[in-house]
């Protein structure tokens, strides 16, 4: 693989680099509410700037079945913006077309663009060649620094590395040499707290790791499709029962799986009306949905955790953007960043959860990939880190 410090002495001034970034942020009403991931691309942004390369800046958000303009990356631009305290032009065109080329021409060395939603464009995650060609019409160089989207097999990490000389930015190369110090060297007992959305994705992935697994913690939307694979009454919660069928087994087979015994329950995601402590067994109140693990819970978390000595921690308990359901990701997380052990937190939302506490920098590693991370950890081979492999040994130079 070849890395954006290869690239760098061989860039002229005003050499076009396409930089695919993961810039999926955690946004609301009021905007951006965790800069990490921007964070975490600058210094292979800043090193192209500093090179001279006029950049185009690619990334999707969220996952939006169409074009939508609540997913537009207009947001993120104008964040890192700020954070780069230079100017990011953005551009409400996916891929590129005559005005995006017509604005590259025009960019300033060290200038930075950005594109619409990748995903507003269906050629995105079918890995369509026709998309990755349009993507990098107009660039002579690709680096990916998008290491939490490198599970992907999408056309802006996958399929383009065949139609560019293309390069791994510094998140990439760092993420890579720290996730496989815990992948071939986990010190056991190894556990894995997990939490969050993507049910599907982690419980799958949960299920392949299970082997090397001593232990599981589960919260949020995981825990509560598993106690209702287990009978047992969750309310209104969301759950996505197709999603066990396929790891009941190897996870029932496998590592103690630890899930909740109590937790908060709200009639609402945000601004909730009420709230009440459900205990696991009794029945929810009409229309009431688990929100957030219960004190019970958290104890109990903690304590299985006590003589873990490697943990990677992926995915909030509860709804830690609502105050109301915050206490039970806040216990657990503030728990671990005094753990005595080797924690690596993965995840937009972890990591968010983490900066949030101010704990962020208790951590061995914070990673900003949540999907992307469990995935490498299994010991799979991500194909946005094969493409760069495959570009460095036969594709175009
Ligand atoms: C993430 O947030 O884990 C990455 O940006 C990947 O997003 P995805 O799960 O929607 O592909």
């Amino acid at each position: 693989m070849r890395s954006i410090a290869d690239l760098l002495p061989r860039l002229k001034p005003r050499d076009p680099v396409l930089l695919r970034a993961d810039l999926n942020l955690p946004i609301d009403s009021g905007g951006v509410t965790d800069t990490n991931r921007v964070e975490a691309i600058l210094p292979s942004l800043k090193a192209l700037q500093r090179a001279g390369a006029r950049i185009v800046l690619i990334s999707h958000l969220g996952r939006p079945a169409t074009v939508d303009p609540a997913f537009s990356t207009a947001v993120v631009a104008s964040s890192l913006q700020q954070q780069l305290q230079s100017a990011v032009l953005h551009l409400p065109e996916i891929p590129a077309g005559a005005e995006s080329i017509r604005q590259l021409d025009g960019l300033a060395p060290g200038g930075v663009m950005m594109l619409e939603n990748l995903r507003f464009d269906p050629g995105e995650k079918a890995n369509d060649t026709d998309f990755a060609r349009a993507l990098a019409t107009g660039c002579q160089y690709f680096v990916n620094d998008a290491f939490g989207c490198c599970h992907r097999s999408h056309a802006s990490v996958d399929a383009v590395a065949d139609l560019l000389p293309s390069y791994a930015g510094f998140l990439i190369e760092r993420e890579i040499e720290v996730l496989t110090r815990i992948r071939d060297d986990a010190q056991r007992p190894f556990w894995i707290v997990a939490g969050g959305a993507k049910v599907r994705d982690k419980l799958g992935v949960l299920g392949h790791l299970s082997g090397q697994l001593d232990g599981i913690i589960c919260g949020g939307g995981l825990a509560n499709t598993l106690l209702e694979g287990n009978g047992v009454d969750v309310g209104a919660s969301a759950t996505e029962p197709e999603a066990l069928s396929e790891v009941r087994e190897v996870l029932l087979g496998g590592p103690e799986l630890v899930l909740p015994v109590d937790f908060i329950a709200g009639d609402q995601l945000t601004r909730p009306t009420r709230t009440e402590t459900v205990v696991v067994g009794s029945t929810p109140g009409e229309g009431m949905m688990l929100l957030d693990i219960g004190p019970e819970t958290a104890t109990l978390f903690c304590q299985k955790l006590e003589q873990a000595r490697t943990i990677f921690w992926n995915g909030p308990l509860g709804v830690f953007e609502t105050p109301e359901f915050r206490h039970g990701t806040a216990t657990v997380a503030c728990f671990l960043a005094e753990h005595p052990g080797l924690v690596v937190v993965g995840g937009g939302d972890s990591a968010a959860a983490a900066r949030q506490l101010g704990i962020a920098d208790r951590f061995h590693h914070i990673s900003t990939g949540g999907g992307a991370a469990l995935e490498f950890l299994e010991g799979t081979e991500l194909p946005g880190i094969a493409a760069l492999e495959r570009s460095a040994t036969g594709g175009v130079t």
